[in-house]
């Protein structure tokens, strides 16, 4: 079955053509990062009219690349929530029309169960049940994952996600926008440890986090030492992404031990940071457990990992209704 994916919840329009869940066929991905950082941020409206101008020339270079006319998809899946209302509605409502044009089931995914199926089109995905972490700009999750459709949610964060820490963070030090990328490539430069940034572990035998308190350390040591910070500067993103990092890599790998089990997974746009990806399968191997993290170009946004998602969704007898809408909040729901 060919799906063709479409994604648009927050700032990337993606389109991607996927054969059977597992083979991408094209996978496009049109940024606005560039509209967004002026304001050191995304701003939803100017997010909304960027996926209007984007969708159709998107999804035409999709179907260009993959080699396909239009009329040889056999399904259609878009992201429905969570993510921004305006956004969502975009790649939503052209995944309805889309489909109803060309006659075409469709089927509303979870873009959260999107991440999750990054996996699926890695050459060696996981097999269930796994321990997956989700750590993106507005979630850092564990789950349970026992079937293509069902994870369990084992905890979450209490207040910032972990990529929304290291946006903040970022632009706290005037390091620029979008801030997970750029810690990473300064923190390189730099060692941790060289001053001490707090982990918060909240209950240690609990899967809950928190990046507050961290991000409120980085403010006060900024604001406490006003001089000589530009040569700091890789020292104190190195503390903070190492101080991410523990407290991410100890909680994934202790949440395996608790459901007994021997697979982990990694996913989401914070799954891109090379630290993290080397932590965590350093601790990973005394721990006996076996590490899937897609490759970087799938752990951001993408519209691959929705076809995959719609692919299973539709398999298992799902499909969307006109009447559906799209949704901003929920945790899991596919
Ligand atoms: O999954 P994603 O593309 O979008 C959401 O669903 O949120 O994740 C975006 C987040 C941003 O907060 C971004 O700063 C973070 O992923 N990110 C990174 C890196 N690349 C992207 N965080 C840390 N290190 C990176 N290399
Ligand atoms: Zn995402």
């Amino acid at each position: 079955m060919i799906v063709l994916g479409i994604e648009s919840s927050c700032d990337e329009t993606a389109a991607a053509v996927v054969k059977n869940g597992t083979r991408i066929l094209a996978s496009v991905v049109a940024s606005q990062v560039d509209v967004h950082r002026p304001y050191g941020g995304v701003v939803p409206e100017l997010a909304s009219r960027q996926h209007i101008e984007a969708i159709v020339p998107v999804v035409d270079q999709a179907l260009a690349e993959a080699g396909l006319k239009a009329a040889r998809i056999d399904a259609v899946a878009a992201t429905q929530g969570p993510g921004l209302v305006g956004a969502l509605l975009v790649g939503f409502s052209f995944a309805k029309a889309y489909a109803y044009g060309l006659g075409k089931p469709w089927v509303g995914v979870n873009h959260l169960i999107g991440h999750i199926h990054s996996l699926f089109l890695t050459s060696d995905p996981p097999l269930f049940p796994f321990v997956a972490l989700l750590v993106s700009g507005g979630h850092t999750s564990l789950y349970y994952v026992t079937s293509y459709l069902e994870a369990e949610l084992m905890g979450q964060t209490r207040d910032d996600a972990a990529g929304e820490a290291f946006d903040k963070v970022s632009k706290r030090l005037g390091l620029g926008y979008p801030g997970g990328e750029i810690i990473g490539r300064i923190a390189r430069k730099g060692t941790p440890g060289k001053m001490a940034f707090p982990r918060s572990y909240l209950d240690p035998h609990g899967f809950d986090f928190s990046f507050s308190g961290l991000k409120s350390a980085v403010r006060r040591y900024v604001d406490e030492h006003p001089h000589g910070l530009e040569k700091e500067m890789p020292d104190i993103a190195a503390e903070f992404q190492e101080a991410v990092v523990d407290v991410l890599t100890d909680k994934l790998v202790a949440g395996a031990g608790f459901k007994n089990c021997r697979r982990i997974a990694l996913v989401g746009g914070v799954a891109a940071n090379q630290r993290l990806r080397e932590q965590l399968t350093l601790k990973a191997a005394p721990a006996g457990l076996t590490v899937t993290i897609p490759p970087v170009g799938l752990c951001g946004d993408n519209a691959a990992m929705i076809a995959a998602a719609g692919y299973h969704s539709l398999r298992a007898g799902k499909s969307g209704n006109l009447a559906d809408d799209v949704y901003s909040r929920k945790d899991l729901r596919s």
